[in-house]
């Protein structure tokens, strides 16, 4: 049996952006500034603040596979949020449905082809640092990659050169410090904070959560690391917000994390509708 990845495997200069951008421009005119990924349970905190012109779910757009997970909706909508044009991606592609580490870079590369210059990336993490409770936000001031495979594997610029991407501000401070003003203003829980991302989709034992603890972060999650490098590579703008649902190492289950989204994705709510005009202006 061969172990190389399938010709249809998302890898940099296929087509998959570029199909994926047509498909959409076919029936939407809106041309987004600004990209958001909503993770599990958050779809909520954009509901009735999108005006959606267009949505296409997640199997209608080349590469991208159907979404398997309860939570996870697998949509894009286009419209207008908070009165930004906006592409929404309700729901991602994470590592541990197991399409390969490339899959995970389908949303940026296509928010990037569509012509968006900010990704903002949101995702439910459990509490490391004791200081997190469920449902605060941790602004993601960096990250720890511990999936095991870096998302621009295989990557090479038009020159020909791997992607030796410069990763030591991944999360723009401006739109960091934006952020925290903002939650500071509105009352909205949230403080700084580094994110480690683990291959999943077990949850951490004691002794795992004690070592990530260790290791200098503050929340835990399965997302949002391959698709912040991968933004960083294609020149955006990136913001990660955690959303608390859970204290790592203790018991938890899916559900847990969802409910614990709910709690979470009012202050999101709050915070992304300072941020996002800001973004636009
Ligand atoms: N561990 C890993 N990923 C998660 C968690 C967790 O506790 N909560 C939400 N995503």
């Amino acid at each position: 049996m061969s172990d190389r990845a399938p010709a249809d495997r998302p890898s940099p200069g296929d087509a998959f952006p570029a199909g994926g951008a047509a498909v959409v421009r076919e029936r939407s005119s809106v041309e987004p500034e600004i990209a958001v990924v909503l993770g599990s349970g958050l779809g909520g905190a954009v509901d009735d603040d999108l005006e959606p012109d267009r949505e296409f779910s997640y199997e209608g757009l080349p590469g991208f596979p159907p979404s398997s997970v309860p939570g996870h909706a697998g949509r894009l909508v286009m419209g207008l949020l908070h009165g930004v044009p906006a592409a929404v991606f309700l729901g991602r592609v994470h590592f541990y449905e197991g399409h390969g580490i490339g899959s995970t870079t389908l949303i940026p590369r296509l928010a990037a082809e569509l012509g968006a210059t900010t990704l903002v990336l949101t995702n439910a993490a459990g509490a490391l640092d004791p200081m997190f409770r469920r449902g605060q936000l941790m602004l993601i001031e960096d990250h720890v990659n511990l999936l095991g495979a870096n998302p621009l594997s295989g990557w090479r610029f038009r020159s020909g050169m791997p992607a030796f991407v410069d990763l030591s501000e991944v999360y723009d401070r401006k739109l960091l410090d934006l952020a925290e003003s903002v939650a500071d203003r509105e009352g909205v829980e949230a403080g700084r904070g580094v994110y480690v991302a683990v291959p999943g989709p077990s949850f951490e034992t004691a002794a795992e959560t004690e070592f990530l603890r260790r290791a200098g972060a503050h929340a835990v999650g399965m997302s949002t690391v391959p698709e912040a490098v991968a933004g960083v590579a294609l020149g955006l703008q990136v913001l990660g917000i955690s959303c608390i649902t859970n204290v790592a190492g203790a018991p938890s289950s899916h559900e847990d994390v969802l409910a614990g989204a709910k709690a979470a994705a009012t202050g999101l709510r709050t915070v992304l509708s300072r941020v996002v005009p800001e973004i636009g202006r």
